[in-house]
């Protein structure tokens, strides 16, 4: 029976190259060559390592099963995908806080919120295992300064530089996914935390820009479906102390009070006015903007930091 490594190899490689691009792609492609020796040819095919195709969340994944040098993130990471970095940055974020938390600097666990504190422990698991402590940290050591200076090989990666890229590439979802973890991997890079206590307030400030900037883009993108809520909310509402009701788009609906309050409109009238909402979806629009800006100021500002304190 013909298989596929039957197939002329210009073939083979195309539809590889093709394979890898796709959404499945590189937990595609390390499928097919745990299946296959004949496809380990294409394993160190610089070509084909730096367009597959990393587009997946940390929620969705156990990041344990990354920390593996010879693997194909860190292949695709050392061949120049910058797919493949960002996602081994938030590894090496992950595997910071890991050893953070393992190593009992639990010092910093005061300030952290209950919604991080939930991230934090469905994805950091194993901080009491000590095989699995010895697996992060010697898979953190590969990328240390340290020993990347001994090797002097150009492709190798150190680790504040794939922070680095994190925090120059990051949108805003990969900073509220990954916000709690890049505070506290800072942290653990740092020897001493409070000698730069500015690159961690200003990497907060990134992270809180980044969760206002996300709602922003969410109202603006569903407007109509938000504005129907607070209508509806409003209406269910309509005699109480509204500001002390706080919930899914209060900040849509605190907008549009403030829009009522100040041109003394009444409110079900106003929302019904076509003008009034056409007005109202504009500034969403403009406040988003606005935000953008605000967001790669603060990121800029953040850069500065980190570069003081690593480079
Ligand atoms: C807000 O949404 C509108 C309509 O979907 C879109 O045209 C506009 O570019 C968005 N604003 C921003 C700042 O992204």
């Amino acid at each position: 029976m013909a298989t596929i490594t039957d197939l002329p190899c210009e073939l083979v490689y195309y539809i590889i190259f093709l394979l890898v691009q796709s959404s499945g792609g590189a937990a595609d492609f390390a499928r097919i060559i745990s299946v296959c020796r004949d496809f380990h040819l294409y394993v160190d095919d610089v070509s084909i390592l730096r367009v597959a195709n990393f587009n997946m969340k940390m929620e969705s994944v156990n990041f344990y099963n990354f920390l593996n040098v010879k693997g194909l993130l860190v292949k695709c990471s050392e061949a120049g995908n910058a797919a493949a970095q960002h996602v081994l940055g938030k590894v090496i974020l992950l595997s910071s806080t890991h050893l953070l938390l393992s190593e009992g600097k639990r010092k910093v666990s005061g300030v952290i919120d209950p919604c991080d504190r939930l991230k934090l422990n469905r994805l950091i698991r194993d901080i009491n295992v000590p095989a699995q402590n010895s697996k992060v940290s010697s898979f953190m050591s590969y990328f240390s300064p340290l020993q990347v200076r001994t090797i002097d090989s150009p492709t190798r990666l150190v680790h504040h530089q794939l922070v680095k890229l994190f925090l120059i590439n990051g949108n805003h979802d990969d900073f509220i996914e990954m916000g709690i973890f890049l505070r506290l991997c800072i942290r653990y890079l740092m020897s001493d935390p409070r000698e730069n206590s500015a690159l961690i307030f200003y990497i907060t400030k990134v992270v809180s820009r980044a969760c206002y900037n996300g709602y922003l883009a969410k109202v603006n993108e569903s407007f109509s479906d938000c504005l129907r809520w607070v209508r509806e909310f409003l209406e269910v509402h309509s005699d109480r102390r509204l500001y002390k009701v706080s919930g899914k788009y209060s900040c849509l609906r605190h907008l549009v009070m403030r829009k009522c309050l100040m041109a003394g409109l009444d409110l079900p009238e106003a929302l019904s006015d076509v003008n009034f909402v056409d007005a109202l979806r504009q500034e969403v629009s403009d406040q988003l903007g606005q935000s953008y800006i605000g967001l790669s100021n603060l990121r800029a500002v953040a850069l500065d930091r980190f570069k003081d304190q690593f480079e």
